[in-house]
C-alpha cells in the first residue's frame, strides 16, 4: 500500500465493551472542548452487535456498583452519557428516583450501554476481530511511526489491515475451567449461561448443577431454582457458605479512583495489603440478598419435607465424566474425604474468569513490552505498556492491570475516570510531536474521587 494513502488513526480501540464505549465518549468530550484538532479513532468489535455479559442477563441480576459509576459521570458529571440523561430520554426518571436504589438492574444498565452505543456506531466495526498487532512497516522519512491492526470480518472471513499511533486493548475478562474439564452442549461456564440453556428442553433436565460460591453461581443457581420447578438443584460450594460480598462504605473505598494512585505508587507491601484485606469486596463472594433469598428457600423446603435445593459444601469439582446424555461429577469434599460423584443433565462452571491477556494480540511486539520480575507486563501510570525506546507508539490497556492499578481494573467502578486519563495521554503525547497543539484535560475535569 502507499503509505500517503492510508489513514492513521490517532487510536484504534481493540473491544467495544463498557471500557472502550467510554474512552469513545472520553474522545468526543475532548472534541468538544478542542473542536480544531480531534482525535481521529476506529474501534472493532468482534460480536455481530453491542453486548455486555448477555448470557448473564437474568432477570433478577442488579448492578453491583451505584448507577453513579456508569460511563462518564465521575469524570465529567455534566455529561450527555450518564445514566441519569439516558434516563430523562427513555422517560423513565422520575420513577426511577421512586425506586430509591443505586443498583439498576443488569438488563436496564444494558439498555443505558446500547442507547450510549448508538451515538457511536459510525465508529464502531462488528463482525470484526483483530487478530493481530505489528509495527508498521513504510512509513515515510519524517512521518510518525505507526502500528499496523489486522482485522478479520467475521461475516466474510476476510482480513483488512488498519493503522493507528495508539491502541487501547480492551478484549475483556477470560473464562475459566478447572484443569481437564472441557465444555460442551450440558457442560457450560456462566459466561454461556443463557445461550445454551435457550438451547435445551428444560423437561430434559432434571437434575442440574451449578458449581462456584461467586456472584455468578449464586445468580444461577437462583435462576435455575425458578426455571426448573420440577428438577433438582445442586449448587456446589468450595467454602463452607457462601460469603458477603463487602459493599459498606470503608470497604467500598478500595473501587475510589484515588486508590488507583495508592495502589500503582505504593509499595509491595502496601498492594499485598489491598488484596489481604479486600480481595472480599470482588471475588468469590455474593451480594446479601440473594444469600439470604437461597437460604430461605432451602429452608422452606424443609418445612414443606420436600427439598430439592442441595448445597455441597466445601466441595469441588474434579472432573467430568459423559456417560450418553448424563453426566457424572467427580467432587472432592473436605468433609467426607471419601471420593463422591453426583449424576446430572446439566452442569455450569461458575468458576470465574482470567485476567485480559494481550500477549496473544501482541505477537512479536511483545519483546519490546518490557516485564517485572514476576513476569508481568509493566503498565505506566496513563496504562500504557512500558517498552522500550525503540517503540514511540502506545499500546493502552483498559483490563489486565490488577497488578499494577489494583482492583477496579477489570470493573465498571472507575471506567470514566479511567478512559479519562487513557484520552488525556493520546492527546498529550500528540501535542508533544506537534509542538503548537492545544491541550485540554479530561481525566481530571469534574472528578468527584
Ligand atoms: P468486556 O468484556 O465487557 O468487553 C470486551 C469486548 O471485547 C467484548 O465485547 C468482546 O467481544 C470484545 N473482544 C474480545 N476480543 C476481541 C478481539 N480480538 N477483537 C475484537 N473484539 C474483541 N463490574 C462492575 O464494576 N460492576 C458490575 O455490576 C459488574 N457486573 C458484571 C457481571 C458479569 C456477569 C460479569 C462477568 C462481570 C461483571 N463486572 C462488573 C465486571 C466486568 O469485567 C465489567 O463489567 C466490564 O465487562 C468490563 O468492560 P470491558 O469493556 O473492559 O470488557
Ligand atoms: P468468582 O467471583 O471468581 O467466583 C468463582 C468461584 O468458583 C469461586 O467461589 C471459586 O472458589 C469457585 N471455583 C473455582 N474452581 C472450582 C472448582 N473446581 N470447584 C468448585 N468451585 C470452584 O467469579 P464470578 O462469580 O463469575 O464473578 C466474577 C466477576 O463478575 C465479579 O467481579 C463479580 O462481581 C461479577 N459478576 C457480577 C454480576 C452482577 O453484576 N450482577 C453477576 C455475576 C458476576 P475458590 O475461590 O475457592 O477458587
Amino acid at each position: 500500500m502507499d503509505p500517503s494513502a492510508r489513514e492513521t488513526y490517532d487510536v484504534v480501540g481493540i473491544g467495544f465493551g463498557p471500557s472502550n464505549l467510554s474512552l469513545a465518549i472520553a474522545l468526543e468530550e475532548h472534541e468538544a472542548n478542542v473542536p480544531a484538532r480531534p482525535i481521529s479513532a476506529a474501534f472493532f468489535e468482534r460480536q455481530p452487535s453491542f453486548g455486555w455479559h448477555r448470557n448473564m442477563l437474568l432477570p433478577a441480576a442488579t448492578m453491583q456498583i451505584s448507577f453513579l459509576k456508569d460511563l462518564a459521570t465521575f469524570r465529567n458529571p455534566v455529561s450527555r452519557y450518564s445514566f441519569i440523561a439516558y434516563l430523562h430520554a427513555a422517560d423513565r426518571l422520575v420513577q426511577f428516583v421512586n425506586n430509591q436504589t443505586f443498583f439498576p438492574t443488569r438488563q436496564e444498565f444494558h439498555q443505558y450501554l446500547e442507547w450510549a452505543e448508538s451515538s457511536f456506531s459510525d465508529r464502531v466495526s462488528y463482525n470484526s476481530e483483530v487478530t493481530a498487532i505489528r509495527r508498521a512497516t513504510g512509513t515515510g522519512p519524517g512521518e510518525p511511526e505507526c502500528l499496523q491492526i489486522e482485522v478479520r470480518d467475521g461475516i466474510g472471513g476476510g482480513c483488512r489491515l488498519v493503522h493507528a499511533r495508539n491502541v487501547a486493548i480492551s478484549t475483556g475478562l477470560v473464562p475459566r475451567m478447572p484443569a481437564g474439564v472441557e465444555r460442551d452442549d450440558r457442560v457450560w461456564h456462566s459466561s454461556e449461561f443463557l445461550e445454551k440453556y435457550g438451547q435445551v428442553d428444560p423437561n430434559a433436565l432434571k437434575s442440574v448443577a451449578v458449581v462456584g460460591a461467586g456472584q455468578s453461581a449464586a445468580e444461577i443457581t437462583r435462576f435455575l431454582h425458578d426455571a426448573l420447578p420440577h428438577a433438582r438443584v445442586f449448587a456446589v460450594v468450595p467454602s463452607y457458605g457462601y460469603s458477603v460480598a463487602d459493599d459498606t462504605p470503608f470497604a467500598n473505598r478500595v473501587f475510589d479512583p484515588s486508590a488507583v494512585d495508592d495502589y500503582y505508587f505504593g509499595t509491595e507491601q502496601t498492594r499485598e495489603a489491598f488484596w489481604r484485606y479486600h480481595r472480599n469486596t470482588n471475588y468469590s463472594v455474593v451480594d446479601d440478598e440473594i444469600i439470604r433469598d437461597l437460604h430461605q428457600r432451602a429452608y422452606d423446603e424443609d418445612v414443606r419435607n420436600d427439598r430439592r435445593l442441595h448445597f455441597l459444601n466445601l466441595t469441588r469439582v474434579d472432573d467430568v465424566q459423559r456417560i450418553g446424555t448424563e453426566i457424572r461429577v467427580g467432587l472432592r469434599s473436605l468433609i467426607d474425604v471419601e471420593a463422591q460423584t453426583l449424576d446430572v443433565d446439566a452442569l455450569v462452571f461458575a468458576t470465574g474468569y482470567g485476567a485480559m491477556q494481550p500477549t496473544g494480540l501482541l505477537g512479536d511486539l511483545d519483546r519490546y513490552c518490557l516485564r517485572d520480575a514476576a513476569g508481568r507486563h509493566r503498565a505506566e501510570r496513563d496504562y500504557r505498556l512500558v517498552t522500550t525506546p525503540e517503540l514511540s507508539c502506545g499500546i493502552y490497556l483498559q483490563g489486565g492491570t490488577e497488578h499494577t492499578h489494583g482492583l477496579t481494573s477489570s470493573l465498571l467502578s472507575n471506567v470514566a475516570v479511567r478512559s479519562g486519563e487513557i484520552a488525556d495521554s493520546i492527546v498529550r503525547r500528540r501535542a508533544e510531536e506537534h509542538e503548537h497543539e492545544p491541550v485540554a484535560s479530561l481525566g481530571t475535569a469534574g472528578r468527584t474521587g
